[in-house]
């Protein structure tokens, strides 16, 4: 039942404040200030390195806690994807944590990886959509998103529930490792607690992505840039575009621009930059204006204050809400989403059912 919608992806892009809202309800009950995690939960106090393996859009969830572990929760993280890791063999020292994150728990390569760790690291935990998956099963600790059934071969509403609970999770390692006080954790719960409501706003641009989807839809190859937690989301962005509209699409951190993909700009070339007005945007932005100079067409995904300050010359504008800056990936990953689906409906291509591709890949 697509609920009215014309595809499953529609309607699975439309429900993420909805079950956001539950995933947030389960690990950031609203009686406490404090990430609750089910069964045992994990202490993070003794942890010293955190391995996380994955694929495709799951893999992308990965990159972007890297950035939260790291920066909240001062934790050092390895992120591999998972037919690679399986096959270095790679050395899992003591008081390591291993961490996989799968949407159908069946993913053959992820549940080799997570049992290439089984006896070496400290703990197993997962972060699954299907909690009678296999992944689920063999791991210490499950950590289910609450997504829902996702129809759709592209991920879109698993994509924002498994940052939502990577995000807590991150939240919960640096409380137990005291790199957050009780007030910096109150004000991430009242911040998360308001996702549901900014993701609908979100949704409300839907009309204008549309219309930039039109002209995205005659190009031959996409860029997509972000620097910082934007980055993990341009590759997600680029990936999502590519799967389901089949133009060719890559991803750069911004920083990369001038070591080589800067070659590719042209008068053809749109380039969807991803740069709410955080602590990165001034460089984000000189980044841009290098595109732009070069006639690059420049699809600006921003909020009010950043399309204000620097949206002047662009090719079109996306306006999203504001959000505390280390939220921004779960905002941003609505309008990476709609670009690739309104961009495939003006292409005409099978929106849910993309060419070669299968929802569960459980053969390497
Ligand atoms: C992309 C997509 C795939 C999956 C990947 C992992 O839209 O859906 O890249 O993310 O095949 O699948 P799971 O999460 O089931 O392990």
């Amino acid at each position: 039942d697509k609920g009215g919608h014309k595809h499953f992806m529609a309607k699975e892009i439309a429900e993420q404040p909805h079950v956001i809202a539950e995933a947030i309800r389960h690990y950031l009950p609203v009686e406490e200030d404090a990430v609750r995690l089910p069964g045992e939960g994990v202490d993070f106090s003794g942890v010293e390195r955190l391995t996380m393996v994955a694929c495709g859009t799951a893999y992308y969830a990965c990159v972007t806690a890297k950035y939260w572990f790291e920066q909240i929760a001062r934790l050092p993280v390895e992120v591999d994807i998972a037919s690679e890791f399986r096959y270095r063999e790679p050395p899992i020292p003591g008081k390591t944590l291993a961490l996989f994150v799968s949407q159908s728990g069946e993913t053959a390569d992820t549940l080799a990886a997570l049992r290439y760790c089984q006896e070496k690291a400290d703990k197993i935990l997962s972060v699954v959509n299907v909690p009678e998956s296999s992944i689920a099963r063999e791991s210490d600790l499950a950590l289910p998103i609450f997504a829902g059934p996702e129809i759709g071969v592209a991920s879109t509403k698993a994509f924002t529930c498994q940052l939502t609970v990577l995000l807590a999770l991150a939240l919960k390692a640096a409380c137990d490792r005291g790199h957050l006080s009780p007030e910096e954790m109150s004000e991430y719960a009242t911040a998360i607690r308001g996702l549901p409501n900014v993701l609908s706003s979100a949704l409300e641009q839907n009309e204008a992505i549309r219309l930039a989807a039109q002209k995205v839809s005659e190009a031959r190859d996409v860029l997509f840039l972000g620097r910082g937690l934007m980055f993990p989301l341009a590759l997600e962005g680029a990936l999502k575009l590519k799967e389901i509209s089949y133009i060719h699409a890559e991803a750069y951190a911004s920083g990369e621009l001038k070591h080589g993909p800067i070659a590719l700009i042209d008068k053809n070339m749109p380039v969807v930059v991803l740069t709410p007005r955080d602590s990165l945007f001034d460089k984000s932005v000189s980044n841009m204006q290098e595109v732009l100079a070069r006639k690059g067409k420049v699809l600006m995904i921003s909020d009010q204050d950043g399309i204000d300050e620097a949206g002047d010359d662009v090719w079109c504008a996306i306006r999203m809400p504001r959000v505390k800056e280390a939220l921004s990936p779960i905002l941003y990953a609505i309008p990476a989403q709609l670009l690739a689906y309104h961009t495939a409906v003006a292409k005409g291509t099978d929106v849910d059912q993309p060419r070669n591709l299968a929802k569960s890949v459980t053969v390497e």
